[in-house]
């Protein structure tokens, strides 16, 4: 299993980004994202509180269950209706995520 997986990241303009994240330091997806310099606002910092972290998933992988939060703020900011929407704050990596293809969602420009 890689310890470094790849993450393709499409942003809001349509662009894309591979970018490269490490498995084994405790990261999310938002964390990721962010520190690859890729526009995502993530105003609560990861707390599943705020829903600026919304990504679309494109590619189907073994992700975790959303909690019983994220489904809550994802339903909140009225985006359980876009199919895999996920909160990228709540998705922490693991080697399985490696080729992962997400597209950054409503609210995380500004
Ligand atoms: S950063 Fe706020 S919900 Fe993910």
């Amino acid at each position: 299993m890689e310890a470094v997986i790849n993450i393709n990241v499409t942003d809001l303009l349509g662009n894309k980004h591979q970018i490269k994240a490490p498995t084994d330091m405790g990261l999310n997806l938002m964390e990721a994202i962010r520190a690859n310099d890729l526009q995502i606002k993530a105003t609560c910092g990861g707390m599943a509180m705020c829903a600026t972290c919304h990504v679309v998933v494109i590619n189907s992988h073994l992700l975790p269950a959303m909690s019983e939060d994220e489904e809550a703020m994802l339903d909140d900011a009225f985006l359980l209706n876009i199919p895999h929407s996920r909160l990228s704050c709540q998705l922490m990596l693991t080697p399985e995520m490696d080729g992962m293809e997400v597209k950054l969602g409503e609210g995380t420009g500004e």
